[in-house]
């Protein structure tokens, strides 16, 4: 089956779906994006990722012009011609194209692309035996609040993961402590049993998956603090993972060449993934 991308007010085939080139984005990074699971053919917390994708764009001038009533339906609309079961749905808007200049064009027409494709994030043997990371500089820009698809650093980041045979670069900030993953939230459990993740400020990307896990964590009666770890913290932790909307959760097994605990996923890391896993089952999580 072939697949639909929707690109400024238009279904087309993927292959052949465009933007200008012009676009912003390509010239400058100059937009935003969200990532939104699809689970049972239900997208998961969209409420939650349409909030914080309204953030992204307050935050960088760019009103949203599209009605979040009529961007769902558009989002509905691609998982739906895609036939996604399980899957994510990629959502993205820029600040449209104009003659190149670094600053804002006067009446700007914002681009949206949304696609999504299948895969099984839920069921996937990483989420069961665990995963190693690297870790490495963190490089980027100092409002990494904002989910902007100026993404380079962490580009290079999970490239140099990937080419040590790493599942994520675990992203150090000058202090040595851990920010979070390239493309997901870090987090470990001290050996009180403590569970850690680097409070949500302008160092991080506030997960849409960490805000769950920690209700999940809290509600569940574990002990949870947001606060900075380093790595040296990380390696000697009893339990470490990473959580993000395409990975879920994650469990750590490996940091560099220090090995967690006894290399194994550890407890509370697989109750919050199993808690997890159900939680998403349930209509306060999934969109109608
Ligand atoms: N990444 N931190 C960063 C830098 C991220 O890019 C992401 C998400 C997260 C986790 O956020 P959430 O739980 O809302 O997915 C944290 C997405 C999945 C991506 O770029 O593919």
């Amino acid at each position: 089956m072939s697949r639909i991308a929707y690109v400024n007010g238009r279904f087309l085939p993927h292959n052949s779906s465009a933007i200008h080139i012009e676009d912003r984005a390509m010239q400058f990074g100059d937009g935003v994006y969200e990532v939104i699971a699809v689970v049972g053919g239900k997208l998961i917390d969209v409420e939650l990722h349409y909030d914080r994708l309204a953030r992204s764009l307050r935050e960088l001038n760019m009103e949203m012009q599209i009605p979040r009533v009529a961007l769902h339906l558009t989002v509905q609309e691609v998982v739906r011609r895609n036939r996604i079961g399980e899957g994510i749905c990629y959502l993205q808007i820029t600040r449209g194209s104009a003659p190149r200049n670094h600053a804002f064009p006067s009446d700007p027409r914002h681009s949206v692309v949304v696609t999504a494709r299948r895969s099984q994030p839920a069921s996937g043997r990483v989420g069961r035996l665990g995963v190693y990371v690297i870790t490495t500089a963190d490089l980027r820009w100092q409002r990494r609040d904002i989910k902007s698809v100026s993404l380079l650093p962490n580009v290079l980041a999970k490239q140099n993961a990937a080419e040590t045979g790493a599942f994520e670069a675990w992203l150090v900030d000058k202090n040595g402590a851990v920010t979070e993953g390239s493309h997901s939230n870090a987090w470990i459990v001290n050996r009180d049993g403590t569970v850690i993740t680097h409070q949500e400020d302008v160092d991080i990307l506030s997960g849409v998956t960490r805000r769950r896990i920690l209700e999940i964590a809290r509600t569940d009666g574990m002990e949870v603090v947001e606060r900075e770890f380093t790595v040296g913290e990380a390696k000697d932790a009893q339990e470490a993972f990473l959580t993000s909307t395409s990975s879920f959760v994650v469990p750590v097994t490996r940091i560099d060449d220090t090995v967690i605990a006894d290399g194994c996923p550890g407890s509370v890391t697989k109750r919050l993934r199993c808690l997890y896993l159900e939680a998403i089952k349930q209509p306060s999580f999934v969109s109608v």
